[in-house]
């Protein structure tokens, strides 16, 4: 299948992901950890991605419209792929079903996933990420077993440097203005399936498998 997960910061798309990466096995495709990586490791992009990341704005469009056509063509992707923050502008979703077109392939779902502001400022500021695997963890809503420690690797955990309350709330507002569009966007296309992803982690993967016609019990 190929599916792109769409929704605003923190409403689960990258704890979704990973569950319906489980299931499906389809690579999971983030651009946010993308990104985060090339940081790490110092490359030129890196470089140029950290300053939009910091203030909480978008990578330019040619930027990640190529990093993203570079990893479908990799041989994991021909049965399909979950994207993961990516498109998130009317040309990047426009690049993509262009691209997909001249392949003779389309997008079978997007998957909407919609919380409110107010809890996703809440999930936000209380994420905690591991510094080694990358597992995501929330202070109240998914704690560790011990506190501050991964479960899965025993590394410290830490708070994304997107994760303040300034730059989420920028964050927030650049999603409303660039990517919110591209709900009608889909909607129109038939391709939309939206989600409550108020309710709790397991709940919400019931609910997708549900709109991809699967019984994930
Ligand atoms: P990216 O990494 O994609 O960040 P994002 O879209 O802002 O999404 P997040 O990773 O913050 O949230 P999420 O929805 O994955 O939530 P999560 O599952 O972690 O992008 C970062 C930056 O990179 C962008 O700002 C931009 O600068 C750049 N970028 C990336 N892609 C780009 C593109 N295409 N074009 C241009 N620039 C791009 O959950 C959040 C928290 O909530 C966690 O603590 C989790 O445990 C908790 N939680 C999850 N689900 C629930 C639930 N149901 N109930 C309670 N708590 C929950």
């Amino acid at each position: 299948m190929r599916l792109v997960l769409l929704g605003p910061p923190g409403a689960g798309k990258g704890t979704q992901a990973r569950e319906i990466n489980q299931r499906l096995a389809i690579p999971h495709i983030s651009t946010g950890d993308m990104f985060r990586e090339a940081i790490k490791r110092g490359t030129p992009l890196g470089r140029q991605a950290e300053v939009y990341i910091k203030g909480g704005r978008l990578v330019p469009d040619e930027v990640t419209i190529g990093l993203v056509q570079e990893r479908l063509v990799q041989p994991d992707c021909r049965n399909g792929f979950l994207l993961d923050g990516f498109p998130r502008t009317v040309a990047q979703a426009e690049a993509l079903d262009s691209w997909l077109s001249s392949r003779g392939e389309r997008l079978d779902a997007v998957i909407d996933i919609e919380v409110p502001r107010d809890a996703l400022l809440e999930r936000l500021t209380g994420r905690r990420v591991c510094r080694q695997c990358g597992a995501t963890y929330h202070v109240r809503y998914n704690p560790p077993a011990v506190p501050g420690k991964c479960d899965a690797c025993g590394q410290d955990l830490v708070q994304r440097a997107d994760d303040t309350e300034a730059t989420v709330s920028k964050r927030l507002d650049v999603y409303n203005e660039q990517t919110a569009p591209l709900v009608n966007y889909y909607r129109q296309r038939g391709l939309l399936k939206e989600i409550d992803g108020s309710q709790a982690i397991p709940e919400v993967i019931l609910a997708i498998g549900r709109a991809l016609g699967r019984d994930w019990q």
